[in-house]
């Protein structure tokens, strides 16, 4: 869910008065609060206790039973892991199996073609309906439509599509024929799309005409012909899906409307096997440095990881239940939770393509009530959004069906879990009724790299505790360990580790490996360093407490101020730049941007708006800074390293802190008399 806040060039009162989400963590790490399963809910379990000492027995061995249990394979593997040459992993090497197979076939031939696969609800009201029949039919459409088009195994596919049914069927078409998908979010500029597809050297992109959002058709092919209008791509052909009908303009010969193409393939089409460490797709995530990273995933760990965590965290009972994932298919969230693991658990899912808050606030939970969804995963964000919109609208549905509450994508305060809980899990019916025992929630932390969930309660098993992810899923070795890479007691703070290989861990960086060494691997040499802070508290469960590094969290997307200070500095009137994410009541984090401008730009009334558009358009409306602060200096040590700590203090309203190794120490006084005037 991206916000585009209108810009406000000083910090107001509101903001300095905010509360800062981690402090009110730190003491809220002597939480009370417990909510154990009903004895019901426990017996009813797809998973029971038992699993994590089965896991801890032998991680490898318990990883290699849920592969064989949950997915289907062509040729079984004989080794399951191989971790001769750390920190490059192989899971179920010599195996093979096809992950669209697993989504779709084999359920048609289970006799289950008739179960609803997808409910799609378009932003205008649109609504169309999937059986797991008339989604493989697709697929296979797709399938053979790319494979007209010249597209082989191995061959990387850009997608930049909306929330729409294409983009799943895209995903998986790809990985059934071996190709290999790298999805850009469709709020990411044509630079970026540019940026990637380079980086990818993708041969084909798949995108629409548009979307909506908030009542309004928005385009989308646009920025891709825009991105291709500069030579020396690798593009071949552009494939069109018809959403909201708006004119675009064609490229003939490299164009193709999905509709001629994939509407008039053959629905036949046999899925082979591919190798489980075949690449299955990239997705490019922001780091500490200016340049993305295309993170690497491959088929069988993926797949396995993927299908048992949806399984186990939300305690899927596939038969019954109605699951729906909010995220977009953009973001790793939408792929292993909404695109791979509910259809390869054969589960019945919602999709929505628009706002919350169109065609008024009460979307959602229409959606719920109309669908009768019993499975919701979102992110604090929107939750929060949610506390300010009000517990009324809310009200006026039946969310009865609810019976697990998710989280992802940053630390969920305990007063917003508390809300999740009270107005969402215990809602009983329109007139207010509450249940006796509201929907456990799950805490859920992982990140792209991880490629599933790795620390998450178990809802049939865990006492949950508002705030805290808990515990390590079974399986998974975490850590939280100190600067020595030494592990801390409870009730201390540290970096959060993965001190064992996992099966949807990362397989690289696409074209980089030196990097995914220094990025993960460097910081402690034989643990995986994920870049969040984390503390134990007195139970051993695990708090997250945000990143360690430059990267920041906004509204649940990762963006790093590298990133947007290079977009800064890219302006001609930007001299230099230093950006900070700064606590926000809302989005967990906004970006803040402190510039100091060149020559006449300082007297340009307009400048500001002019530089949140600059970094709209070289990265997308996500990372338009929400505050744009122009400063005479920028304060950093003797070695010129800027100081974004004593930044965030005056972004976030506080007093600056120790600026003794500053070279200039009257920096601080000069930004501060620069800002009240
Ligand atoms: C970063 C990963 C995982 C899918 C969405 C984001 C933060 C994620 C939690 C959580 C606290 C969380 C971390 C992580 N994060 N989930 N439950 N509690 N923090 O994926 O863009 O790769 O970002 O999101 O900081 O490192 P991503």
């Amino acid at each position: 869910m991206s916000q585009d806040n209108a810009g406000s060039p000083v910090v107001s009162a509101a903001d300095q008065a905010q509360e800062h989400p981690g402090d009110a963590l730190e003491n809220l790490l002597h939480e009370n609060r417990r909510f154990a399963p009903t004895p019901e809910f426990a017996a009813a379990a797809v998973v029971q206790a038992g699993e994590y000492d089965d896991a801890a027995a032998d991680a490898p061995a318990f990883w290699a039973k849920q592969a064989r249990s949950l997915l289907s394979w062509s040729k079984d593997f004989s080794q399951t892991l191989d971790w001769s040459n750390p920190p490059f992993a192989k899971w179920f090497a010599d195996g093979e199996l096809n992950a669209a197979y697993n989504a779709l076939d084999r359920h048609v031939e289970n006799g289950l073609g008739d179960r609803v696969a997808i409910y799609f609800e378009g932003e205008p009201g649109d609504t169309r309906t999937y059986t797991y029949a008339q989604l493989t039919e697709e697929v296979k459409k797709a399938a053979n439509a790319f494979e007209a088009l010249g597209l082989a195994k191995g061959d990387r596919v850009a997608v930049y599509l909306p929330m729409i049914p294409e983009a799943v069927i895209t995903l998986l078409a790809c990985a059934r024929i071996g190709a290999v998908h790298s999805v850009v979010f469709a709020g990411f500029s044509a630079e970026a799309l540019r940026s990637r597809i380079d980086d990818a050297e993708a041969k084909l992109v798949v995108t629409a005409d548009g979307t909506y959002r908030r009542g309004k058709p928005s385009a989308l092919k646009p920025a891709v012909d825009d991105a291709l209008q500069k030579p020396g791509h690798t593009v071949e052909h552009v494939v069109v899906v018809k959403r909201n009908g708006e004119d675009v303009a064609w490229t003939e010969g490299r164009d193709v409307w999905w509709d001629t193409t994939v509407g008039a393939a053959s629905a036949e089409h046999t899925a082979v096997g591919h190798e489980a460490e075949h690449p299955l797709f990239i997705l490019y995530t922001s780091g500490t440095t200016g340049r993305p990273k295309g993170i690497l995933h491959t088929t069988g760990g993926y797949l396995t990881q993927a299908a048992y965590t949806h399984r186990a965290v939300f305690d899927l009972h596939p038969e019954t239940d109605v699951y729906w994932c909010t995220a977009d298919v953009g973001w790793v969230t939408g792929h292993t939770y909404v695109a791979y693991a509910p259809l390869i658990n054969g589960a019945t899912q919602v999709m929505y393509e628009g706002t919350p808050d169109s065609p008024h606030q009460g979307r959602w939970w229409e959606l719920v009530e109309k669908y009768k969804v019993s499975i919701l995963y979102t992110a604090p964000t929107a939750i929060r959004t949610f506390m300010k919109w009000g517990r009324d609208i809310p009200g006026q549905y039946d969310l009865s069906s609810i019976r697990v509450l998710g989280s992802v994508g940053e630390p969920i305060n305990p007063e917003a879990w508390m809300w999740y809980r009270e107005v969402i899990g215990a809602n009983a019916g329109k007139q207010g009724q509450k249940k006796d025992h509201p929907a456990p929630i799950v805490d859920t932390w992982w990140q792209t790299e991880t490629g599933a969930i790795m620390v998450a309660p178990l809802p049939g098993v865990t006492a949950t505790k508002p705030g805290s992810a808990q515990v390590p899923l079974p399986g998974i070795a975490v850590d939280v360990v100190d600067e020595m890479g030494q592990p801390v007691s409870n009730g201390a703070g540290g970096y959060l580790v993965l001190r064992e290989p996992w099966p949807s861990m990362l397989r690289g960086i696409w074209g980089d490996p030196e990097r995914y060494k220094d990025t993960y691997w460097s910081r402690f040499e034989t643990m995986y360093f994920a870049g969040d802070g984390a503390k134990k508290d007195d139970d051993g469960d695990v708090w997250l407490l945000g990143r360690v590094d430059d990267v920041m969290n906004i509204s649940g997307h990762r963006l790093s101020t590298t990133e947007i200070e290079s977009a800064l500095v890219s302006h001609p009137s930007v001299a230099e730049a230093a950006v900070v994410g700064a606590a926000d009541e809302t989005t967990g984090q906004a970006v803040v941007a402190f510039v100091i401008l060149r020559g006449s730009a300082k007297d340009d009334p307009d400048i500001v708006t002019t530089l949140r558009n600059h970094v709209g358009k070289e990265i997308g409306p996500i990372a338009k800074p929400k505050t744009i602060l122009v400063v005479p200096e920028l304060p950093k040590t003797r070695s010129g390293k800027i100081m974004r700590r004593l930044l965030k203090d005056i972004a976030e309203g506080r007093e600056a802190g120790d600026a003794t190794t500053l070279a200039d120490s009257t920096v601080m006084s000069q930004i501060s008399d620069s800002l009240r005037k």
